[in-house]
């Protein structure tokens, strides 16, 4: 969830050009291909590019535990903004964390993290987790958000950041950097899974349901399965 300000033209792209003064010529005809240009397709209508991850926000809401277990100094934050970018050799995560987050600094330092994912039972905690950072007063005074949530923090086998316990998760991903160059511009780290973990009680499918941020503050939670295993005959080395 990128905190970027909404840019002006974003702000009244889809509102029809209008004017209580009278319009110059050029500014007449701006208008007039402005409100072409809102005019409804058949069946579709304008819709805001500044709203468009609304219609396409990834899912599932996910964990980063950052910072270390041995020494006291591990954090936890929510994103709902990622993405799968390959499949092997190496498998890679794009994730989104941004510098308004405390724990930008510590995953730019220790460059590892854990990507933690809640089922849909925790999605209150989670949103909380999400809406305070280790660098509020009051979560500093409960001992950071592990203590303040309750949460149960376990040794990870590869990274100093600990796994999120607790049978409400249904996995953990151990990952390290592996590329920082869209960091500055677009605050998205490329992470390299290294070990992974499941929870054998709620596998996707089977008991354990994700939920997804509609970025706007509703979720969207696993539903029905649609199996079209049959028809990806081009694709059929990612079936198990
Ligand atoms: C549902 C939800 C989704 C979020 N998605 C992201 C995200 O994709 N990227 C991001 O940097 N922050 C995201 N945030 C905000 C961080 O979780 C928030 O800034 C948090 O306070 C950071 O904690 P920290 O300062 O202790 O690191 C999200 C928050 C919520 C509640």
């Amino acid at each position: 969830m990128g905190r970027k300000r909404k840019s002006r033209e974003e702000q009244t792209e889809a509102t029809p050009a209008s004017s209580s003064k009278q319009p110059k010529t050029n500014e007449g005809e701006e208008a007039s291909s402005q409100s072409q240009s809102n005019q409804p397709r058949n069946n579709f209508e304008p819709y805001p590019a500044s709203k468009v991850y609304r219609l396409i926000e990834p899912g599932p809401v996910l964990l980063v535990s950052t910072g270390s277990l041995a020494d006291s100094t591990h954090n936890l934050m929510t994103i709902g903004f990622h993405m799968v970018m390959q499949h092997e050799s190496p498998p890679l995560i794009g994730i989104s964390l941004g510098p308004w987050d405390a724990s930008f600094a510590t995953l730019k330092k220790q460059r590892e993290c854990v990507l933690a994912v809640p089922s849909v039972e925790m999605a209150g905690v989670v949103v909380d987790i999400g809406n305070c950072s280790a660098d509020d007063d009051e979560v500093a005074e409960a001992g950071g958000k592990w203590q303040r949530f309750g949460l149960e923090a376990l040794p990870a086998a590869k990274v100093k950041a600990p796994l999120v316990g607790g049978g409400d998760i249904i996995a953990n991903i151990e990952c390290v950097i592996e590329d920082t160059k869209m960091v500055s511009k677009y605050s998205m780290w490329v992470l390299k899974p290294v070990k992974a973990w499941i929870n054998p009680n709620k596998k996707p499918g089977e008991g354990g349901k994700m939920f997804h941020h509609r970025g706007d503050g509703t979720f969207v939670v696993d539903g029905e399965i649609l199996d079209l295993k049959d028809r990806m005959v081009k694709w059929q080395e990612y079936q198990d």
